[in-house]
């Protein structure tokens, strides 16, 4: 398979995503991997990744100038790229301006990399340090009006290209990866979901043993996979929690209940917080202290549960690739996006350790597990939800009597998306309840009632998206049915939005 050495780059699961899609099998390994375990691995191909350091800084992250040696193919992207040329004798400088985003990628000379290739075609850049002199040995591939953007040593299979192939904004840049992987580094097609779980089992049972795991299931898409792999990896030594926050969509508790604990006959136990969490959120306006105060008081309820039981060594949680890239900076300077809450918040004292089968991969690599592993598709394909619930979708001040009121508008919004075939033609798809409240007119009555807002995302990997264009008599359809059946709103608005620059949630 192929090996990608990390740098830090946010886009490095977009390559792992890259190469599973191809149906070859890739493992990603931190930069300063010794050279004896990258080749323990036996790679067909090497892929570097971007990063946010510079390769002319004191502590600069470089890999052993051994790895060019191997006879096996390299493929440098962006910081890879400047890594290569620097470690094998080139010249990587400050750049003048930098150049981020969409750029104009010109061929000046025929290379395997680039087979298919139209001679221009668009790429997506970020970097500001460019290579400005090459290594022996390497050929002057591409330009960008701006940098040289692509070499190559041929007698050696090293490639390097300054923009991002794996991102889909690169225009040609999956064929780029297609050309590497197959035709340069000669993989075969031998890698499918099913060996992702099959290793993923192996991998549980032995780091598990013959200890306990104890995991939060939300009834979510990402918590009742991971809840079915490792029950298949270690049956009943999985115990599930879930608990009820009282910021969970109307009868979510008992239904969770039904499917997971009689249908998956799985060892669950059901705790009733919503006091608590009603009791915490007083007051509480900012959406990053919401999503803290649910979080810890999330990791609270856990803790006790955790020490009620006794030898429980693993916590496991469900989180998926987003949810990591947007709450850590790797290594440098990706900021904190939102805090999400089933990252980390490890209770310290209870000494447990984390078990997350699912961290490597996006959304919908996930379902596809969940349908190997028999849970039924109407689970699989149903929206995401997010940890802190109902509690990031009332905006501002959370109480009972607001997230009862958007609960039923939510339920309404949803039954009719079902209802016209519309539920699994968009990714995700809920009310949000704005304190603003205005004046309308019911008979002959005055109102003055909350306003809700109608969100409804298309996506691929929940990175980016784009609103729902939904036809005009389906949203008057909804909203009539929410402003005449829901107490509390007599006012419904269309969130008509792309991530970036908003993004799919209100906070
Ligand atoms: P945003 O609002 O950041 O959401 O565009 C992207 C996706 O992430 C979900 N989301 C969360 N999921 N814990 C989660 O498990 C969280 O704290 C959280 N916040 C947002 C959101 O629903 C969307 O699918």
């Amino acid at each position: 398979g192929i090996i990608i050495l990390d740098f830090g780059s946010q886009y490095n699961q977009l390559i792992g995503r890259r190469v599973r899609e191809f149906g070859v099998y890739s493992e990603i390994l931190p930069y300063y991997t010794p050279i004896e375990e990258i080749l323990s691995h036996q790679p067909k191909g090497i892929i570097l990744s971007g990063g946010p350091s510079s390769v002319n800084s004191e502590n600069a992250h470089l890999v052993e100038d051994q790895l060019y040696e191997q006879n096996i193919p390299v493929l440098g992207i962006c910081y890879g790229m400047q890594v290569t040329a620097k470690i094998l004798g080139g010249e990587v400088s400050e750049g003048i301006k930098g150049e981020y985003g969409k750029s104009e990628f010109k061929i000046v000379k025929d290379t395997p990399l680039l087979t298919n290739l139209p001679q221009n075609s668009t790429v997506w850049m970020s970097h500001f340090d460019e290579v400005t002199e090459l290594p022996e040995g390497f050929e002057l591939i591409g330009t960008t009006s701006n940098s040289i953007a692509c070499i190559a040593n041929e007698n050696k299979k090293i490639y390097a290209v300054q923009f991002h192939p794996e991102v889909s904004h690169s225009e040609y840049g999956e064929l780029i990866l297609r050309n590497f992987i197959f035709d340069i580094c000669q993989c075969n097609k031998n890698w499918e979901i099913s060996d992702f779980i099959e290793t993923e089992v192996r991998k549980i049972r032995e780091i598990v043993g013959n200890k306990k795991v104890m995991l939060g299931l939300s009834g979510g898409v990402d918590s009742s996979v991971a809840a079915v792999l490792i029950q298949k990896a270690i049956g009943n030594q999985l115990t599930c929690i879930f608990v009820d926050t009282g910021l969970l969509r109307k009868d979510e508790g008992d239904k969770v209940m039904k499917v997971y604990g009689e249908h998956f006959h799985m060892n669950i136990k059901r705790v009733n917080a919503e006091e608590r969490f009603f009791f915490k959120l007083k007051g509480v306006n900012e959406p990053e202290r919401k999503r803290k105060i649910i979080g810890n008081e999330f990791i609270r309820v856990f803790e006790e549960e955790a020490f009620k039981m006794e030898d429980i060594d693993f916590l496991a949680q469900g989180t998926i690739y987003p949810d990591i890239i947007e709450s850590k900076s790797v290594k440098g300077p990706s900021a904190v996006i939102k805090s999400h809450h089933n990252v980390g918040g490890l209770p310290d004292e209870l000494n447990l350790q984390l078990l997350e089968p699912l961290r490597e991969l996006f959304k919908d690599e996930v379902r596809k597990v969940g349908i190997e592993l028999g849970i039924p598709k109407e689970l699989v394909y149903r929206h995401p939800f997010p940890g802190p619930g109902l509690g990031i979708r009332v905006v501002g001040e959370v109480d009972e009597e607001k997230v009862k009121i958007l609960q039923q508008a939510d339920e309404i919004f949803i039954e009719e998306l079902i209802k016209h075939g519309l539920y699994d033609k968009v990714s995700q798809a809920f009310v949000v309840l704005l304190p603003v409240k205005s004046v309308g007119v019911m008979g002959d009555e005055r109102t003055y009632e909350y306003t809700a807002v109608i969100r409804s995302a298309n996506t691929v990997d929940f990175m980016t998206a784009t609103w729902s264009k939904f036809p005009y008599e389906f949203l008057e359809l909804v909203s009539n049915r929410i402003i005449n059946e829901v107490k509390g709103i007599n006012r419904v608005t269309y969130d008509i939005s792309s991530k970036p620059p908003a993004t799919i949630e209100w906070e």
